[in-house]
């Protein structure tokens, strides 16, 4: 049996974020989720804060400490996704009230529970901008050495981005917290759109999580149809991290050294990659390409099923 890893989601519920999030709870025998902790995105730090609540009383992990963190970006506007998710993050569909968020700051949750991870201890799992993240290990960089991995979900490698042509929503949104994560040094795993854009929601992929007859399958195929619904084509970007973490063999990627432009407006928040080692920097972040959609959607649906 696998040691169990101590894992904390970064989050904009947002409707992947939930699949993402409810994913991971499934998995508890594998997965302990320490904390989950949100930021500004797909849409405002409330009601992305509401959404992480609900989604923990939909799962009955109302003990899953929540704390609210950042609420725009380290420089400039606040870029959202209503138009994807909807006005309040998930689609329409209705959650359970959930608990208030903690008083402590999510980047001092962060901060705080590094620390108490000790070296290599921790997991961050980044599913939103990265403004939470990147402030965490500014203010305190000695986290680095308690953090084994950040798997983020992020940036456009060798296909076109979702905001503008070369930059995705959570580089986009803030570009230079990604530079700060992607530069950390940390071992960073990005789940890019070349990645994401291959598990598309399928009608056939959301009656498997209908016919759970659960609350919580029924109101995931919800979400997804809505998500379907308002996007014609969508596709699960966020769970891809849970997935890597659960069975890593169902993805490939590459080692490089890579960053996020800050300084053109023209492709502000694209993740450029090292692929030749041009840059003379360590490769330690592994962009991922390949995944096998049909694994992805079956560990899923066993995550899920998992939730009564
Ligand atoms: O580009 C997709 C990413 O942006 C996902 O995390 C989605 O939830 C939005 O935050
Ligand atoms: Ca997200």
């Amino acid at each position: 049996m696998a040691a169990v890893r101590r894992i904390l989601i970064d989050c904009d519920p947002g409707l992947d974020d939930a699949a993402a999030i409810l994913m991971a709870l499934g998995a508890r025998a594998v997965l302990d989720l320490v904390a989950l902790t949100t930021v500004a995105g797909n849409v405002g730090l409330a009601a992305v804060t509401r959404n992480a609540s609900g989604l923990l009383a939909l799962a009955g992990r109302t003990d899953v400490p929540l704390h609210a963190g950042c609420p725009r970006a380290l420089v400039g506007g606040t870029l959202r996704a209503q138009h994807v998710h909807g006005e309040g993050g998930i689609g329409g569909v209705d959650l359970p009230v959930g608990v208030s968020a903690r008083s402590e700051h999510a980047v001092d949750a962060i901060r705080r529970i590094a620390r108490e991870s000790g070296p290599k201890g921790l997991t961050l799992v980044p599913i939103g901008p990265l403004t939470n993240i990147a402030c965490a290990l500014v203010m305190a960089p000695d986290i680095a050495d308690c953090l084994s991995e950040i798997v983020v979900m992020g940036g456009a490698a060798r296909v076109g981005g979702n905001v503008t042509p070369v930059a995705e929503f959570n580089f986009a949104a803030d570009p230079h917290a990604a530079r700060i994560v992607l530069e950390s040094g940390v071992p960073v795993v990005v789940m890019p759109l070349d990645v994401t854009r291959q598990a598309v929601v399928t009608e056939a992929r959301i009656d498997a999580l209908r016919t759970l007859a659960t609350p919580v399958g029924e109101t995931l195929a919800a979400m997804l149809a809505a998500y379907r619904g308002r996007t014609g084509r969508a596709v699960l970007h966020d769970p891809c991290t849970i997935a890597y973490l659960l069975a890593p063999d169902l993805f490939r990627g590459e080692g490089v050294a890579a960053t996020v432009d800050t300084a053109s407006d023209v492709s502000m928040g694209r993740l450029v990659a090292d692929w030749n080692g041009q840059t003379g920097r360590d490769p330690t972040v592994t962009i991922m390409s390949d995944l096998d959609a049909d694994g992805f959607y079956d560990l899923l649906v066993a995550q899920i099923r998992a939730l009564s």
